[in-house]
């Protein structure tokens, strides 16, 4: 990072700094506190109606029942909240969220757990089918991924974990860890764009790494000269999106693993999003940057078998190029009075059922099912980007292949009203900032027949709706244009702790 680009950052983050410091400091001042506290206390209403919705209509319990309920009601109540919930992700009003749905596949993942309810793989003695499964799906990633471009491809190796952020914390832990034995680095530093999935955040501050954020340019991928600029001899490894989760863009992935191999550093690729549709995407001819193992500074790689792997939720697979760089992932223990403990991921015991339905996923869906529903999803991409070009009012941000952000070029028209109309609408879409806009991810739910003219129909009547009522209120606009400013950043962060809080109140 060259001195100007230091310095530039530091008065970012001190401007920050100080903001957050003036909010919390007046938040102490007993008038100021008075009326936050008032504030919240009305804030805290709505969140919790929007927490809890089912309050007035279920029983709570806070207390164990006297005695065991039938086991008739208990699933009675289970359906109907699940009826509830279901029309609106099946019927393709969600962004992301759910990714396949389709009842024969939904009901094979759930006999598969079923079988396997029983099973936790840190007991691999008693179960070692789940290894066998979990095995495999490594295995199977991996090929998808080009650990035949390997040069020794048995080398390409990894773990099942429980998601995305586990599969990105535990690739950040065993950078951190690997630098420590073998370059002695104390004040470690990881270099991602500001496009990177907050899981890096969260590594960064669950295992003392600091995340230095450089720019994305104007079409929404890495500045690879930034990135490079912010490398120093601290630096863990460097990382990259195949996409990222704001706009859908694949980042310069082969520019900055080169230089991470040039530095003799790791590189990261997060490809929890894209990592069962670029592989397939790519043969079905459409033009996809490098981003796996056939890069050789490549050095690890998240996909998301959750995501568009169709599995149920609650597993991904993390990979890494070599064994002696996934040995700094191991948790291992021998003097402990519990006997000898070693486990793969952050988790203890864990849910063998899942990477069973997981393993029956890949081999439903099988080479030709990925081709397939990849063919489906792009499609509804071409014709959703077309949709929003078409809309005057709207502009897409970058150019995407199907996870597509767009925003206003209409100083009359703020997208976060849109997202609201839209809300109202039945849509379940994400709002993002830096820039303000929204994105769709979209998904096999997104694919059936009318879905996507809904979608442009329903967007294009909501930025006439906000055109024509400028001064409307309420809804998410205000709360996004709070977060958007400085001093109103520390508020925004308690109203999300408070969101947290609401959601475990009974
Ligand atoms: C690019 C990217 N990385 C990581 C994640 C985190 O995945 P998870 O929510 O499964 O932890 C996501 C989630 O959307 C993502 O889009």
């Amino acid at each position: 990072m060259d001195i100007t680009e230091r310095a530039k950052q530091r008065i970012r983050t001190t401007g920050e700094t100080l903001a957050s410091s003036v909010f919390e400091f007046a938040k102490r001042l007993p008038l100021v506190k008075d009326r936050i506290a008032a504030e919240y206390d009305k804030l805290l209403v709505d969140l919790r109606k929007s927490a809890k919705p089912y309050a007035d209509e279920f029983a709570s319990s806070s207390r164990l029942p006297e005695q065991g309920r039938p086991h008739a009601e208990l699933l009675a109540e289970l359906e109907s909240l699940r009826e509830r919930e279901e029309a609106r992700w099946r019927e393709g009003f969600m962004s992301g969220g759910v990714y396949h749905g389709e009842p024969e596949h939904v009901a094979l993942l759930e006999r598969a757990y079923a079988i396997h309810s029983q099973t936790n793989p840190l007991h691999s003695d008693i179960w070692p089918s789940i290894s066998k499964y979990e095995a495999e799906i490594v295995a199977m990633t991996g090929d998808m991924l080009g650990s035949a471009s390997v040069a020794a491809p048995d080398e390409v190796c990894g773990t099942v974990t429980s998601g995305g952020t586990e599969s990105i914390l535990l690739a950040m832990k065993t950078y951190r860890d690997q630098a420590r034995v073998e370059r002695g680095i104390r004040r470690p530093n990881m270099v991602a764009p500001i496009t990177a999935h907050a899981a890096f955040d969260k590594a960064s501050q669950y295992f003392g790494i600091e995340l230095r954020k450089t720019p994305v340019g104007a079409d929404f991928r890495a500045d690879v000269d930034a990135a490079k600029r912010a490398v120093d001899r601290n630096t863990i490894c460097m990382i990259g999106s195949a996409p990222a989760f704001a706009h859908g863009m694949v980042d310069p992935i082969e520019a900055l693993s080169s230089y991470a191999k040039q530095r003799g550093i790791g590189f990261h690729t997060d490809a929890c999003l894209g990592g069962f549709v670029l592989p397939w995407a790519r043969e079905l001819g459409r033009e996809v940057p490098g981003f796996d193992f056939r890069l050789p500074g490549v050095t690890s790689i998240s996909a998301d078998t959750h995501k568009y792997g169709y599995a149920a939720k609650g597993t991904s697979v993390l990979l890494h190029r070599s064994k002696a760089q996934r040995k700094f992932q191991w948790f291992t223990i021998t003097d402990w009075p519990g006997g000898m403990y070693m486990s793969p991921t952050i988790a203890g015991s864990r849910p063998g059922g899942l990477s069973a339905a997981c393993w029956v996923a890949l081999q439903a869906i099988g080479r030709a099912g990925y081709l397939d529903a990849t063919a489906k999803i792009l499609a509804a991409g071409d014709q959703v980007r077309a949709g929003i070009r078409a809309i005057p009012e709207l502009e897409l941000l970058g150019d995407p292949l199907w996870v597509i952000a767009f925003r206003s070029r209409d100083p009359e028209v703020d997208i976060y009203r849109v997202l609201d109309v839209m809300t109202q609408r039945h849509w379940n879409l994400n709002g993002l900032h830096r820039p303000a806009c929204m994105h769709i991810a979209l998904t096999l739910r997104h694919t059936h027949e009318g879905v996507v003219e809904r979608l442009l129909a329903d967007l294009r009547e909501a930025v006439e709706h906000v055109k024509a009522h400028p001064s409307e209120q309420g809804g998410m606009a205000p709360v996004y244009g709070l977060a958007g400013t400085l001093p109103a950043r520390g508020a925004v962060r308690d109203m999300l702790g408070m969101y947290l809080d609401a959601l475990y109140e009974v």
